[in-house]
């Protein structure tokens, strides 16, 4: 098979962030998807309807008027968040989830949550209205070994959340542990998951391969190879329940390149050629469209993209870096060269 023609999909986690940084990275989500979550782990953070409404503003100011790419908006729960301005951004069709950080647990999540029982008022209301809670899934207590978080998190945190609202949507954001994958096969058809590019692409060693890498470093940071293979079977399994969210969290190069460097990868511009590669390897091509394009809007219950889009095997030269000196970023699998190619710009239903 030498092209391959999909839905046109959606990318389920996604930080774009602001100003030049924005200006910069918008258009290649926009590119490569229909519609995608919009991180809200700002400074400060997005975390009213009105905060959410104008960064939607900042984002359709940095694309083209004629793009026909969808931001779906996020509120950053703290432990001030009003469970009605919440409800109302989501009656509003401004807010599609809430996203929960344990305070501390990755880039600008100093606000987030300390004592969940704060923000337990916001759960029933999500829970009411069906409003998805997205989760960052690390525990933060230094104690606990940084490979160990996410499996520490859902024994102590997440199955609690869960059993307290049943009902509520959830989505494990960004698993990257066979953990991760036995608790969102285990729990209903209300939890879902999203799956990263870099996480099936690449285990811990990369961080270590002749020297320290910051560029394959992110939050959550990569586990050993027998978690790598879980969540490829679950990715490639096209199982409902796994869909795709590139976590592409661009940082400044000096930013990453440094004595205490930013946990973020940049994958937005090859992002659906990276989950090309990683589906071929397993075979399963034919899976690609259910987790790219179907699975993660029937989990969130919206209309699934009427257009298509076509890779072809014609491959992608990805550049060394993008910008110029110290606004450089650098990207995911710099200087490779991927079999697949995007051919088509996505176009989009129009909600
Ligand atoms: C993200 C960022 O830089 O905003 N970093 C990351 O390593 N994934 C935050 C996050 O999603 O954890
Ligand atoms: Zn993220």
């Amino acid at each position: 098979m030498d092209r391959l023609t999909i839905r046109t999909p959606d990318d389920f986690h996604v930080h774009l962030r602001v100003g030049a940084m924005l200006t910069a990275v918008a258009h290649f989500t926009a590119n490569q998807f229909g519609r995608a979550i919009i991180m809200p782990n700002l400074v400060p953070p997005v975390v009213t309807t009105a905060h959410a409404v104008a960064y939607r503003a900042r984002i359709a100011a940095a694309l083209p008027t004629s793009s026909s790419f969808v931001p779906l908006m996020t509120a950053y729960l703290t432990e001030d968040s009003d469970p009605d301005d919440v409800a109302a951004g989501h009656a509003e069709g401004v807010l599609t989830a809430c996203k929960l950080y344990p305070a501390g647990a990755t880039t600008n999540s100093a606000h987030g949550v300390r004592d969940l029982s704060r923000v337990f008022g916001v759960l029933a209301k999500m829970e009411r209205i069906g409003m998805p809670l997205l989760i960052h899934g690390e525990v933060t207590d230094p104690e606990v070994d940084i490979f160990d978080r996410e499996a520490v998190f859902i024994e102590r945190v997440l199955s609690k959340i869960i059993a307290a609202f049943p009902s509520l949507k959830v989505v494990m954001e960004h698993i990257t542990t066979s953990d991760g994958v036995a608790f969102v096969e285990s729990a209903g058809a209300n939890v879902g998951a999203t799956i990263t590019p870099h996480h099936l692409e690449f285990n811990r060693n990369a961080m270590f391969r002749g020297g320290f890498r910051p560029h394959f470093y992110c939050l959550p940071v990569a586990k050993r190879e027998s978690h790598r293979l879980a969540i490829r079977r679950a990715a490639t399994s096209g199982a409902p329940k796994f869909f795709l969210g590139t976590d592409s969290a661009p940082h400044r190069i000096g930013d990453k390149e440094s004595a205490c460097g930013c946990a973020g990868i940049f994958n937005a511009p090859f992002a659906l050629e990276s989950y090309a590669k990683t589906f071929e390897e397993e075979n399963a091509l034919a899976s690609l469209d259910a987790f790219a394009s179907v699975n993660g809007a029937t989990f969130y219950g919206l209309p699934l993209n009427e257009g298509t889009i076509t890779l072809e095997r014609s491959g992608s030269e990805v550049p060394a870096t993008y910008g110029e000196g110290a606004d450089s970023v650098v990207p995911f699998h710099a200087g490779e060269t991927l079999d697949w190619k995007l051919l088509t710009a996505p176009t989009n239903f129009r909600v």
